[in-house]
Formats: structure tokens, sequence, C-alpha cells
């Protein structure tokens, strides 16, 4: 959504993948949707480095609602969980220079069955959101159909905007549809969502995040074009930091996220956090490549028979990122290539290691190059040039 939001993806927590619809305050006050949790993770944002980096939004996800919209009509928090109110925990959020998500339902009720936003309720909750301070949208898609859909989503889009508050707009409405053209029009929802979900829910496995990965990259010609800067494919949460990843995947999911131009939005626990994992989560290079201005997501170039893959993605000043991912299960495999054969232009070229923090000499294109890469790993390049020689474009790729 061209409205000046977003103009790189989103970077923040949301709760979901993580604490999901943990209700039970009384056995569990820690981990429970309430307001506690909010605040918990603002506070880490804010003090432990994150907020500097960019991490900035504190999203609630489902199981927030009170079962009852309020006598005017409007969704209200579970009292018993959110006693001081939304408005209350946005100043908190926003105090610490922070900004504040919430979840709502395109449907009768939500996934987990709190209020929904039907299509006569959907000007209220926006304008409830507004007044309260939020400052992002994640709208889902439970218990609607394909008609309330279409209608829906581009109607809250209206409404987000009509209340005058700057908010951000992520939208799950492919995933209820199909995921992929003719069923999803994507230029139309780079016109009215800032993000969108095209795929089923990632959960804490190395199972999952391939699978995630795999999709993706098999549907890159559909996903890859309809990104840029205020409109952005989002393959899920980042589960680094929580069970089900050894530190090579989850430096696969970072590697990846950044290529794929994807949100950086964690769902861990901030307050216990691994001193590895938070080195991966706060690379600095990483990062920096996920929020490259141009705004173009990378793709998959290659898939070997020996089960490396090779990703690209072209960067700001003639630089570009490229990950070797093994997809192996066996030991750290020998890989060589060369830039030549990557379709890099003739010329030498710096190589960083972003994981390693190494850079290596110079590189020629046709200099054959190996990497060794851990299973189930990644090496990560940014690759830069000083002579600002004029790089293959995306559109190389597109044209062939
Ligand atoms: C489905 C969404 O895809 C998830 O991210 C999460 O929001 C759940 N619904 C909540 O019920």
């Amino acid at each position: 959504l061209d409205n000046g939001l977003l103009k790189t993806p989103p970077m923040g927590w949301m709760a979901w993948e993580r604490f999901r619809c943990d209700i039970d305050c009384k056995d569990d006050p820690e981990n429970c949707i309430g307001e506690n949790l909010f605040r918990d993770m603002a506070d880490r944002l804010a003090e432990d480095g994150w907020k500097e980096l960019g991490y900035e939004y504190v999203i609630i996800d489902d199981c927030w609602m009170s079962m009852l919209r309020d006598k005017q009509g409007r969704l209200q928090p579970e009292p018993s969980r959110f006693p001081g109110g939304i408005p209350k925990l946005a100043r908190y959020i926003h105090d610490r220079g922070l900004k504040l998500g919430i979840y709502a339902d395109m449907g009768t009720y939500t996934c987990m069955g709190f209020p929904g936003t039907t299509l006569d309720k959907i000007e209220i909750d926006a304008m409830t959101f507004a007044s309260w301070g939020v400052d992002y949208l994640k709208f889902d898609g439970c218990n609607s159909n394909p008609v309330e859909q279409m209608l829906g989503y581009p109607r809250m889009s209206k409404a987000l905007n009509a209340t005058g508050r700057p908010m951000a707009y992520s939208c799950s409405w492919p995933v209820y549809v199909g995921s992929l053209p003719t069923n999803v029009n994507y230029t139309f929802m780079g016109e009215i969502c800032h993000l969108w979900r095209n795929y089923y829910d990632i959960e804490d496995s190395w199972d999952s995040l391939q699978s995630i990965i795999e999709w993706f990259s098999n549907n890159q010609d559909d996903l890859q074009p309809a990104a840029g800067p205020g409109r952005w494919n989002d393959p899920d949460m980042l589960i680094i930091g929580n069970f089900g990843l050894s530190v090579d995947e989850a430096r696969s999911q970072m590697a990846l996220w950044a290529i794929m131009a994807a949100p950086l939005i964690m769902s861990n626990d901030l307050r216990n956090l691994d001193s590895r994992s938070r080195a991966i989560l706060q690379n600095k290079v990483a990062i920096a490549i996920n929020q490259d201005p141009m705004g173009i997501q990378g793709r998959r170039l290659l898939q070997e028979k020996s089960r490396i893959e090779v990703y690209w993605r072209p960067l700001s000043h003639s630089a570009s990122a490229l990950v070797f991912l093994s997809r192996r299960t066996d030991m750290p495999y020998r890989y060589r290539n060369s830039l030549a054969k990557l379709n890099y232009d003739t010329g030498n070229y710096k190589v960083y290691d972003v994981f390693t923090g190494s850079t290596m000499k110079v590189l020629n294109t046709t200099t054959e190059f190996s990497v060794s890469i851990n299973p189930s790993g990644v090496v990560m390049w940014y690759v830069y040039t000083e002579q600002q020689s004029k790089q293959m474009e995306i559109l190389h790729y597109q044209q062939k």
C-alpha cells in the first residue's frame, strides 16, 4: 500500500508463534496473553538493543479480546488480562519509542473463537483501533467466505485510511483463498495492504521452516514481482530463539528472510534469549540486507544436484547478497562456483561473510571460489564493488 508506511519490511515482535492462545494467567502469569507480556517485550526491545536496530512493533495476536463487544458495539480486551486497557498499553509502548500492533479477524469469529469483524463492523473496529493509538493491524481471515473476504479486505484498507491515523495493514487474505494466482491478485494486494501472509503458519521446527522456504522459492515467479517498498510478501514470524532450530538452522532463517525481503517479526521470549540467537537476530549486515531501500525481493537462482541452493538479492549501490543453503544432512559440504556462473558482470568484487564477519580478498568474476556449508546451514555473503559497475538487475532474471 503506497501511503508512505513500511517503505522497508516491518520489524518487531509478535506473540503468536511462541505464546499462542495461552490465556491461563492464573497458573502461567509470566506467559499468558495479557498486558504484562506485551509490557515485558516492550521493555526488552527498548533496553536490549533491538529498537536501535529497527525492531519497533510490539504486536498482539489472537486471544486478547473479551467474548463480548461493549454497549457501543466496540471490541474490548478481556479485562482480567488487560486491566489497564489498550490505550494505556499503547502509551506504555509509545513512551519507549515503539509501536503497537493489534489483531482482528475478517469473519464471524477469530481463529480461536473470539469476536470477529464482520462486514458491518469494519468501520467501527478501524475507528476503535485508531482511537486507542494502534499503529499496525493484522487482519486474519478465519470464519468468512471468499466473497466476504473480497469485500472485507479492501474495505478495511479504506476504513483504516479514513481514520487519519497511519496504521500498517497486514492481510492474511491470500492464505484463505489458495495463495496463488489466479485466486490471488498480488498487484491488487499491493494496492490495499502493506504486507500479506501467503502461506501456512510457521511452527517451531526446521521442517516447517523448510516447507515455507520451498514453497516461496517454487512460486517466486508469482510472488517476487509483487514485493516492493510498501508491499511485502510475509512468510511469517522469525522463530529464532525458541526450541526447534539449531544454530545453523536459525542462521538459515535469518539469511533467507533477508533475501526474501520478509518482515523481521520475531516470536520468541526476549526475556530468555540465548546469546547465539541474539547475535543472529541482531546481525547488522543481515538486517541491512533485509532493509535495503530498493526493496527488491531476492530469488533462488540454483538448485544443485548436491542439494546446495543459491539465493541472490540485488541491493542498493550495485551491491548484492548471496546465500548458499545446504539441504544436506551429512557433513559440511564444500561447494565450488564462480560469480561469472552466477551471472555477475565481469569485474572484481569484495565479499563479506555475514555470519563470520570476515572480509575475503577480492574475487574476480572468473575466480573459482569454494565455501564450506554446514548441514541445514548457510553461508551468506554481502557482495559489493567499489567501481559501482553496472550490476545485473532482477530484470535479467525475469527475462530469462
Ligand atoms: C492464523 C494466523 O495465520 C496465525 O498467524 C495466527 O494469527 C492465528 N490465526 C491466530 O488464531
